[in-house]
């Protein structure tokens, strides 16, 4: 059944108070609930319906009187007086048979809830949508030694325990954790001098894995109040560590629930990586406390208002934190390579989509990262004045709300007297725009003349033009900037912009900043990346000339011609530029991704050829490691530092640069650096950057053994080891190997990290995955229908694997079909699973 955006109606009661209590058994936990419903003046009458599934319903009381409610799969009706009455419902559920990992489930012995979107209703009966909000009392019995809920803890005592949120929350706010738990406790003070106590929560024997999410926390909750105004509201704020879960994180009130691999690190078990994701998700969960919870969702449609500020909000943060150039670049690789992709196939969808089947299915990069950089976009053309004028008014009028995408638009009009109606476009349609530029020079007057077009995706053949801001700055051909970045904004079909009293014709820096989620299409002159790559003044266009130079390489070799011959010696003047902070100088070592380039040869009418591609990409990465052979030692050297570990940005940075030059020296040194490295490794940065450059040229078995036994133990390292090999496959031999390693005694399928860890990675690796055979298609087929008999959640969220079929040959396309129809014949199939194969099938 599709849900439609157009049918929304509110729900025809308020809630004056939730009351629940829990008796929690692995089989059978009891919820007893007490709901005060009231008639809401506001809201047009209707049926009483309250979600619930695989419940058992034991007894049902409205005002008292015991009521036989008619119960379907989906929830219950019952006829109710005509005003306010308290419904009192006793259910039972399994956490133990819930594989689900949404509801109240067990982890290791761990009590432990999932419930965005919608999996309140497989905890109790209730009106489970986001526009119900309602505060919670909480009684949570049971023998573990730690009981949590959200909000405030009230009483507790031998068996049980009792917390009340005083803020009205809707239902996929709930948690609930229980468990034999401990501990790293700290403290906060917010500026108007709250005292919150604060506890990251973790099984035994992860004690040592705390620390960091700690900092990362205060510092989140620091940057919230100088950044946005933001305080903290409650008496405590809990983290907790969780190791099945389906996600990153959850932004409960009160109480985040984390999967453990994005909040333990230790210097010995996590990389900068790995430490950038902790401090980015807490920072995220943490910062959904105003944007997600105080003003929440009025429907599901409207999910990019919370997820797409939220990103961009962590975005700031970790800008803040690390460096907005390096940032800005990562976040555009992310778009490119997966939002990108997402937008040009079939599984396509608008910011706020219009229908759905399933919600799980639209917690995508378009609805996070594309929405975030909408916000971006509206910041630009608003200025930050606007910006922060726009999202006082947006604090002020709608907290305590359940609040729509219009809302949004409207406090930036109301703020800055903008009008917004076309940019609400970026809202409704799909797909990446291309911005095609050209340019003429006359009498001193430069002009840029620039098209718009936006393809066609499902559902949405016609598009009208968006505003798009072009950030763009001029250069002298001596290098100086002549016009400082300023902001074009594109609103026609065709516009042109004209320049006047310029001495010389300028070099244009086009899209500086990424300055809107487009693709430039432009036949840039000879030579004029390169004097990009040397002059430009914008960091992230400085790497995007990098980025051009190395896919002209690509594409080169993939045609039979020879590289360019003044690539490596432009880019090898950047990397020895001790102006240049050594992660900017490791952001100018990385190629565009074999995906990457997958989707320009498709944009060019062409069909990619994953084999090809890996092996021209390859040939590349060989001509500069032979290019650079003078140069690479001592990037590398430079990356090594004395002194304990430490995760701060000019760290990572140094050993950043120095891991990508070890990368590229694997391949001329028979792995002598890379093996002395992971031998003398004193942290997991160090030693997971020897091992891939190792397994990147075919070494490094003798390692991946050693690291192994090494890491037995530790479930985070172990799915590093499982990934990066099958990851780094070598294409012929990646399919065979992760059917290997998923009869490995330490594959636990059912486990949401490890599952991605084997499969994930293969759909990672291009040639692998796209073995010409298509046995690497059967595989993931076999395990998604295998998968989504447990967990259909995770097994819809893999099968996008699938989503690039359209632009493959043939022969490719029919192994696909083939395996996706046999996906879509599965007796039994989820839901979540169905409608992304029908999607994808189109
Ligand atoms: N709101 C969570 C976050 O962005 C993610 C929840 C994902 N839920 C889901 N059903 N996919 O941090
Ligand atoms: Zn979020």
């Amino acid at each position: 059944r599709t849900i439609y955006l157009k049918d929304y109606t509110p729900f025809p009661w308020v809630i004056d108070g939730v009351d629940l209590t829990f008796a929690l058994a692995p089989r059978g936990t009891r919820v007893t609930s007490r709901i005060r419903f009231r008639p809401d003046p506001d809201a047009p009458p209707g049926p009483f319906f309250l979600h619930g599934e695989d419940l058992r319903l034991i007894e049902a009381r409205i005002d008292g009187q015991p009521v036989t409610p008619t119960v379907t799969p989906e929830g219950l009706t019952c006829d109710v007086p005509t005003g306010p009455f308290t419904w009192e419902a006793v259910v039972e559920n399994d956490p133990e048979l819930n594989t689900r990992l949404e509801g109240l489930y067990l982890s290791k012995g761990m009590y432990c809830t999932q419930c965005e979107a919608e999996g309140f209703r497989r905890i109790t009966y209730y009106p489970d949508r986001p526009d119900v909000m309602a505060v919670f009392t909480v009684r949570i019995e049971s023998d573990l030694p730690v009981l949590l809920s959200n909000g405030n803890p009230e009483e507790s005592g031998p068996g049980f325990a009792t917390w009340h949120d005083p803020w009205p929350k809707p239902a996929y706010l709930f948690a609930l954790v229980a468990g034999d738990l401990v501990a790293l406790h700290d403290s906060f003070t917010t500026r108007s001098g709250r005292h919150v106590d604060l506890g990251l929560w973790v099984r035994p024997g992860d004690e040592g894995k705390c620390a960091w999410g700690m900092e990362s926390l205060k510092a989140s909750m620091r940057w919230d109040e100088e950044a946005y105004g933001r305080e903290y509201d409650l008496d405590v704020f809990n983290i907790v560590a969780v190791d099945d879960f389906n996600m990153g994180a959850m932004e409960n009130k009160g109480l985040n629930i984390f999967n453990s691999s994005a909040i333990l690190a230790s210097p010995d078990t996590a990389t900068d990586a790995d430490y950038e994701r902790v401090e980015r998700i807490v920072a995220h969960e943490y910062f959904h406390n105003w944007t997600g919870n105080r003003i929440t969702c009025r429907d599901w449609f409207q999910l990019s208002l919370k997820e797409g500020l939220t990103v961009f909000r962590d975005q700031q943060f970790t800008g803040d934190m690390r460096g907005h150039g390096v940032k800005r670049i990562g976040d555009a690789v992310l778009l490119r390579g997966r939002q990108f992709r997402e937008d040009n196939g079939p599984l396509a969808h608008p910011v706020r989509p219009e229908s759905f089947v399933e919600i799980n299915n639209f917690y995508t990069v378009t609805i996070y990262e594309k929405g975030a950089e909408v916000i971006g976009m509206l910041k630009r053309l608003v200025g930050d004045d606007g910006y922060r004028r726009a999202l006082d008014l947006y604090f002020d009028r709608h907290d305590g709300q359940a609040a729509t995408v219009e809302d949004w638009l409207k406090v930036f009009e109301d703020a800055t007297g903008r009008d917004l109606a076309q940019f609400k476009l970026w809202y409704s349609q799909a797909g990446t725009p291309r911005v095609k530029v050209e340019e003429s020079w006359e009498d001193g007057r430069y002009r840029l003349d620039m098209t718009q077009t936006i393809p066609p995706t499902p559902g949405q053949p016609d598009k009208q033009p968006m505003v798009i801001p072009v950030a763009l700055g001029l250069l002298n051909p001596n290098g100086d900037e002549v016009l400082p970045t300023t902001v074009l904004e594109l609103t026609g079909g065709q516009q042109s912009f004209t320049f006047d009293n310029l001495s010389a014709r300028p070099v244009p820096s086009i899209l500086r900043g990424f300055s809107a989620p487009v693709i430039l299409e432009r036949d840039a002159p000879e030579g004029e990346a390169a004097f990009l790559l040397a002059h430009d003044t914008d960091q992230f266009n400085r790497w995007e000339a990098a980025q051009t130079l190395a896919r002209r390489a690509i594409r080169a070799r993939l045609d039979g011609q020879a590289i360019d011959a003044s690539w490596v010696p432009s880019l090898a003047a950047a990397l020895r530029d001790d102006a240049l902070a050594p992660a900017d100088r490791a952001a100018l070592l990385g190629l565009p991704s074999e995906e990457e380039t997958a989707q320009a040869l498709w944009d060019d009418k062409r069909i990619p050829d994953p084999t090809a591609i890996h092996h021209a990409h390859e040939a590349v990465r060989d001509h500069l490691a032979q290019g650079l052979r003078d140069l690479l030692p001592q990037l590398h050297d430079g990356g090594r530092m004395p002194g304990p570990y430490s995760p701060d940005a000019k760290s990572v940075g140094r050993r950043s640069l120095g891991n990508a030059a070890l990368r590229l020296l694997s391949r001329t040194d028979d792995g002598v650096r890379a093996a002395a490295q992971f031998a003398e490794a004193a942290d997991m940065t160090q030693s997971v950057a020897a091992l891939g450059a190792l397994l990147a040229v075919g070494r490094g078995e003798e390692q991946l053994r050693a690291f192994h036994d090494r890491w037995a133990q530790d479930r985070l390292v172990l799915d590093k080891w499982f990934s990066l090999q099958v990851g780094l496959a070598r294409p012929e031999a990646a399919v065979a190997l992760a059917q290997r390693l998923t009869q490995h005694p330490d594959f636990d399928w059912k486990n949401p990290n490890r599952f991605r860890a084997v499969l994930g990675a293969l759909a990672s690796n291009p040639a692998g995955f796209h073995d010409a055979s298509g046995a690497g298609y059967r595989l993931l087929a076999d395990w998604l229908i295998r998968l989504d008999g447990a967990n259909p959640l995770s097994a819809a969220r893999m099968s996008t694997a699938f989503d690039s079929w359209r632009r493959l040959d043939v022969d490719r396309q029919a192994l696909i079909q083939s395996e996706l129809g046999r996906i879509q014949a599965a007796p039994g199939l989820s839901r979540d699973l169905s409608e992304m194969v029908g999607r994808m099938i189109g």
